[in-house]
């Protein structure tokens, strides 16, 4: 871990020299967690590290788990690019399985264990806001695996799961920043909670030139969601200058995606499966220059605007 720690806080840029920069396979910081079992590890490349937000992507090889349960200092958001997850809560016995396309939070302090029970390999973006553990940390603390609930102790525990956050939420609070559910609440019980199509905050962005915003999570500690351009028109379809409040990772899923700069007219054109980092409060345009929909998930540290 000593060789991702010396990343914390300052990729891909140094915390004072911050400027839009793309993170492609030459400057993703590449790793398996943890190196100390790499029979219990997942295969990890990480895009950003801030003091406000970690974001990347992991691998989890078929019949396989990670070891031991991860537990971070922040919210933790995963969106599947492909493949199917169980993600256990060994303190609750909580299990919830994700699909292609589908989201979850796991907040702030819950422990949580990944498994693939699949033939095929499953792959997690994610987004730790803000960081992802103790400071001066490279780990999170042990873990005691002698007290996961497994299925032989539910009986005992399912009393302790009544009275959920989720259903405790005040609906009028809902919206960007407490989606799908008040974030607070939610790390006082750490039940892990999925959106997925049906869920998701939908939102319009731009009078003229209009496109969907889509949040999967709107917390006090950060965003994640996607971004679709359509295509066709009188020139290529741009979104509207937009500036985000918070440090962004914005990960190019269908591509190949253009992102603009207007301050020093910088442009960029990623393929898929790259990521444009854009520091807080950078004015910056998506324009889609293909004969097809572009599609890109954000994760953004801090407030949204
Ligand atoms: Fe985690």
């Amino acid at each position: 871990m000593a060789v991702l720690a010396n990343y914390f806080d300052r990729h891909p840029c140094e915390p004072d020299k911050k400027v839009p920069t793309p993170v492609t396979r030459e400057n993703m910081v590449h790793y398996i967690y943890v190196p100390e079992d790499p029979h219990h590890a997942d295969l990890n490349w990480m895009y950003a590290s801030t003091e406000t937000m970690f974001s990347g992507r992991y691998h989890l090889a078929p019949g396989s788990m990670f070891t031991p349960p991860d537990v971070h200092q922040g919210d933790e958001y995963y969106y599947i690019l492909n493949g199917t997850l169980t993600i256990f809560n060994p303190k609750t016995g909580q299990v919830v399985e994700l699909k292609k396309g589908e989201c979850i939070n796991l907040p702030k302090h819950a422990p949580h264990k990944g498994y693939n029970f699949t033939q095929e390999v499953t792959e997690i973006l994610y987004l730790i806001v803000p960081s992802v553990w103790q400071k001066g940390e490279a780990g999170p603390p042990p873990y005691d695996e002698a007290n996961m609930v497994l299925l032989n102790d539910l009986r005992a525990e399912q009393g302790k799961r009544e009275g959920l956050a989720i259903e405790k939420t005040d609906t009028k609070k809902l919206g960007i920043g407490c989606w799908p559910t008040d974030p607070v609440a939610v790390r006082e019980t750490g039940e892990f909670v999925k959106v997925n199509d049906e869920n998701k905050l939908r939102t319009i962005h731009g009078r003229e030139f209009p496109i969907p915003v889509n949040f999967f999570f709107s917390t006090d500690l950060g965003h994640m969601g996607e971004i679709t351009i359509p295509y066709g028109g009188n020139g290529p379809r741009s979104m509207e200058e937009l500036t985000l409040g918070g440090d962004a990772t914005l990960f190019v899923h269908e591509g190949p995606v253009t992102f603009f700069f207007p301050k020093d007219q910088g442009c960029y054109t990623l393929n898929n499966d790259e990521v444009m980092f854009v520091p807080a409060g950078t004015p910056f345009n998506i324009i889609n220059y293909q004969s097809k929909i572009i599609h890109v998930i954000f994760s953004v540290g801090g407030k949204i605007f």
